[in-house]
């Protein structure tokens, strides 16, 4: 089943009255279940693209279709809804609340979706069990080590249980013990839980965990990889 679907999808960026253009025509499907590495130089629209897929931003033109909703026709309030329900992103700079504890970064998600209170620590604690965190849960991001802050960005997405996973350069900040580490865990929650997974990469190690590359250049697809 198709889980993502973009059609000649375009985006540019002003910056002191110069365009750029960063996503030039892209149509790409992606299936329901699906691991998938985006590759390419930089600057060629990984992150962009990204960004579109997961409703952190809009397309200038062309169609974004996920689970079966035309994303334009989503209002900015009800997108964030979608986003929340639907998906988690984990950023290459992680992205934590500096003055919440991992719990609370992680918990964060589900009060948003009104879940009660004994179901939020059940759900958080116990994917701070498998990201092998849960003596860590009361301290701050700052006191953790980037492969430790990676894995509660990682815990934070995916604790609304999303179909989708989005992720921008995981382990970009990592070394390559923690970052093969990370990438394990992530192919473990797509296999056993079923989520979709989305990543970037700059590196071909980190590319293998995908099961189809998507190559990008000058804001196009150049290669789609075959489907999983
Ligand atoms: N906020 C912005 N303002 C202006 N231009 C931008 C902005 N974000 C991205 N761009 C431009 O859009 C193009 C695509 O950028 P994008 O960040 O998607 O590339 P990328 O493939 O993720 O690169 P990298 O590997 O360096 O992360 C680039 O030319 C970039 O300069
Ligand atoms: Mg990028």
């Amino acid at each position: 089943m198709t889980l993502i679907s973009i059609r000649d999808g375009r985006k540019h960026y002003t910056l002191d009255k110069a365009q750029t253009v960063a996503l030039d025509g892209v149509s790409l499907d992606i299936a329901s279940g699906e691991r998938v590495s985006l590759m390419g130089p930089s600057g060629s629209g990984k992150s962009t693209l990204l960004n579109l897929m997961g409703c952190l931003d809009r397309l200038d033109a062309g169609t974004l279709v996920i689970d079966g909703q035309d994303t334009k026709k989503l209002k900015d309030a009800a997108l964030s809804t979608f986003r929340n329900r639907t998906m988690g992103f984990i950023f290459q700079s992680f992205n934590l609340i500096p003055v919440l504890t991992v719990f609370e970064n992680i918990e964060y998600p589900l009060l948003l979706q009104s879940i009660p209170t004994a179901e939020r620590k059940d759900r958080v604690m116990n994917l701070l069990e498998r990201v092998g965190l849960a003596d860590y849960h009361h301290r701050l991001p700052e006191n953790l080590s980037g492969g430790q802050r990676q894995r509660v960005a990682i815990a934070r997405a995916l604790v609304t249980r999303p179909r989708l996973v989005f992720a921008d350069e995981p382990t970009a900040a990592l070394d390559q013990k923690t970052g093969r580490a990370v990438m394990e865990l992530m192919v473990e929650m797509n296999e056993q839980a079923g989520a979709t997974l989305v990543f970037s990469t700059h590196d071909a190690g980190v590319a293998s965990y995908a099961r189809r590359v998507v190559h990008l250049l000058d804001g196009r697809i150049v290669e789609a990889g075959g489907a999983a």
